[in-house]
């Protein structure tokens, strides 16, 4: 069957906001897949093609913020991981009818991402958008914001690299709130984004259209903290054992087009039990 080729110079509405970029011409398409993430830690600078500032969006779902930053910042590099292949199909297609070279797309964990494939202090920003809460109790070990979690984010951040950190989940975000300081000097952030004031994600829109409060903070890297105090810190930290909002998880339907929520059908495969890691 022959693929759909959409015209140049289109462009697509996501609940009446614009997807960022148009459609160009076939000839300046790009190949943004990165069909298997290779065995070892990631050569970003031979995956691109020229050494540049390292940008990753982890559960980057149908990639809007990425197609954005790829876009207004050409000479970044940005990799877009998320555990479900139909929305990482959706980002590459996005980015290759524009041209996006300095994208990259790929099935995986963001833990499996930081931990296996990714060198200590080489990234220059992280970005995670809204974060599952996962509402049943057999989903909680999926969490992903874990002290964990954090730590890899911290270690693989450059000296003074960037993490950004946004959910709509008041009870996830009281909980982000008291282990994000152990990690980053971190400051919550009031208002939307400048650069996407409609929302800079598809779950943002979803929920600042249904009135919802978003939190954002972002934070660096902390400097005196090295890899090693970093987990054991972690080790030290409450894990997200919280009791979910069970009101949310409606929104977490209409996101993912009306079917119930991805967990409850992917079963426990694509989880990990929260226990501690020695
Ligand atoms: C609520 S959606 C948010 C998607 C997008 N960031 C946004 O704001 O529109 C959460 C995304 O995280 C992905 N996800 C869940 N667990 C993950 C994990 N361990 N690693 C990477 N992505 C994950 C899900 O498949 C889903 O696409």
């Amino acid at each position: 069957m022959s693929e759909f080729i959409p015209e140049a110079g289109s462009t697509e509405d996501e609940f009446g906001v614009p997807v960022p970029g148009q459609v160009l011409p076939q000839e300046l398409w790009a190949r943004t897949a990165l069909r298997k993430m290779p065995e070892g830690v990631l050569d970003w600078d031979t995956l691109f093609g020229r050494p540049a500032e390292r940008i990753i969006d982890i559960g980057c779902g149908n990639g809007r913020s990425m197609l954005l930053g790829a876009l207004s910042r050409p000479e970044c590099d940005f990799l877009g991981v998320d555990i479900l292949p139909v929305v990482i199909r959706y980002a590459t297609r996005r980015a290759n009818h524009r041209g996006l070279s300095n994208t990259r797309w790929a099935v995986i964990g963001g833990r499996e991402l930081l931990l296996n494939h990714t060198a200590s202090g080489s990234i220059s920003e992280v970005h995670c958008y809204h974060p599952q809460p996962w509402y049943r109790r057999d989903q909680v070990s999926r969490r992903l914001i874990t002290p964990e979690f954090l730590s890899l984010v911290h270690r693989a951040l450059r000296p003074g690299g960037r993490f950004v950190l946004q959910t709509d989940h008041p009870i996830y975000w009281s909980y982000m709130l008291k282990i994000l300081p152990y990690f980053f000097d971190w400051r919550e952030r009031s208002g939307p984004w400048p650069q996407a004031p409609q929302g800079m994600t598809r779950r943002e829109l979803i929920a600042t259209q249904r009135g919802l409060q978003i939190f954002r903070g972002e934070g660096t890297a902390k400097c005196n903290l090295d890899p090693e105090r970093a987990i054991q810190v972690a080790e030290s930290l409450p894990l997200p054992v919280f009791n979910a909002d069970r009101r949310l998880l409606e929104l977490d339907q209409l996101e993912q087009g009306g079917r119930p929520s991805a967990g409850a059908k992917r079963g426990r495969s694509g989880g990990r039990r929260l226990r501690r890691r020695r």
